[in-house]
């Protein structure tokens, strides 16, 4: 079997639960959307091939064929994960998956949901640390990704960059004399810079917040998948492993995760910052009186198919 026929079969699986629905008169295929398709494979020929494996000029490798095929199966519905009543299987799915990235830290109790990017993910996060910090500095390395300064900008919050040592690791003595000036909100740690890769010392940076009162968010979007890795040296392993004690992390699966583009996923320890995302939307909440992933979540229509081929 290959994976036309692969897709071609589970398509069919797929139709037959949805076999009872009346019939729909169509008047046949339109010769024009073929026309369209191959207009548009041309046009993408404009491309590097970032889809062959033997391709090496992005930092990430092309998607897991299951999920291409499972996101190109799920498409067929087009579920939207903002409402259960958008996307329940989808949904199940999403929280499952989510479920699953967070044990990688080592949290069974968590918040989290998927996201359509690392910068949305990290936008959540730093907004959350705003509701319980207003007005107070974040801070993150001078390596880490531009996304802060810029989401901070947009939150409204004072921004100040960290010098960085020799490795490109947060300097924790540099920090720890800018803590002391008293009006730091939150510090984002950077597990994976984007430019070096380089993983920051999160475990001596949460031995500071014991000092210092801030919050702890680490931006994993694009290293947090080498937590699963063995043969890091001790001081990237220890740091991976003291993610658990942060208080939000970002991960991005449409990076390391090997999905397709756009999917981040945001983490928080504390389920009960839930709170700050409540709101009124009474015509999207109709089946169900749980909080769903459209509470809890600022995007509001999100792919549930790519819930699907993270599953
Ligand atoms: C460390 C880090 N954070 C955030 C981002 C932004 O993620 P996205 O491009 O998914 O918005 C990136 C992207 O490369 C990144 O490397």
């Amino acid at each position: 079997m290959d994976e036309s026929e692969a897709l071609a079969e589970a398509r069919a699986g797929l139709a037959a639960g949805f076999a009872d629905l009346p019939g729909v008169a169509m008047d046949g295929f339109d010769p024009r959307i073929a026309e369209v398709l191959g207009e548009v494979a041309t046009r993408l020929h404009d491309n590097y091939p970032y889809f062959h494996p033997l391709y090496a000029g992005q930092m990430l490798k092309p998607p897991h064929p299951v999920a291409r095929l499972a996101y190109a199966l799920a498409q067929e519905i087009n579920p939207n994960n903002h409402a259960l009543d958008g996307g329940r299987a989808s949904s199940a799915m999403e929280k499952e998956a989510v479920a699953e990235i967070a044990s990688m830290f080592g949290w069974q109790e968590h918040l989290g949901h998927l996201t359509s990017s690392g910068t949305f993910a990290n936008l959540e996060a730093l907004w959350v640390g705003r509701q319980l910090a207003p007005g107070k500095t974040v801070l993150a390395s001078s390596q880490a990704h531009y996304t802060h300064s810029r989401i901070s900008e947009v939150l409204q919050l004072p921004f100040d960059s960290v010098a960085t040592d020799e490795r490109g690791r947060m300097d924790v003595d540099a920090l720890g004399a800018r803590l002391g000036r008293g009006d730091v909100g939150m510090v984002v740690a950077t597990a994976g810079t984007t430019g070096m890769g380089a993983v920051d010392p999160i475990a001596e940076i949460l031995a500071l917040r014991d000092r210092f009162d801030f919050r702890l968010h680490v931006d994993a979007a694009y290293g947090g998948y080498f937590r699963l890795v063995d043969t890091l040296s001790a001081d990237t392993q220890a740091a991976f492993a003291a993610i658990m004690g942060s208080d939000s992390v970002v991960i991005d699966p449409h990076k390391h995760g090997l999905q397709p583009y756009g999917c981040g996923c945001i983490l928080f320890a504390d389920p009960s910052v839930g709170r700050f995302y409540q709101h009124e939307s009474p015509y999207t909440y109709f089946t169900s009186d749980k909080l769903h992933l459209g509470e809890i979540s600022l995007e509001c229509s999100r792919a549930g198919a790519l819930q699907a081929d993270l599953t």
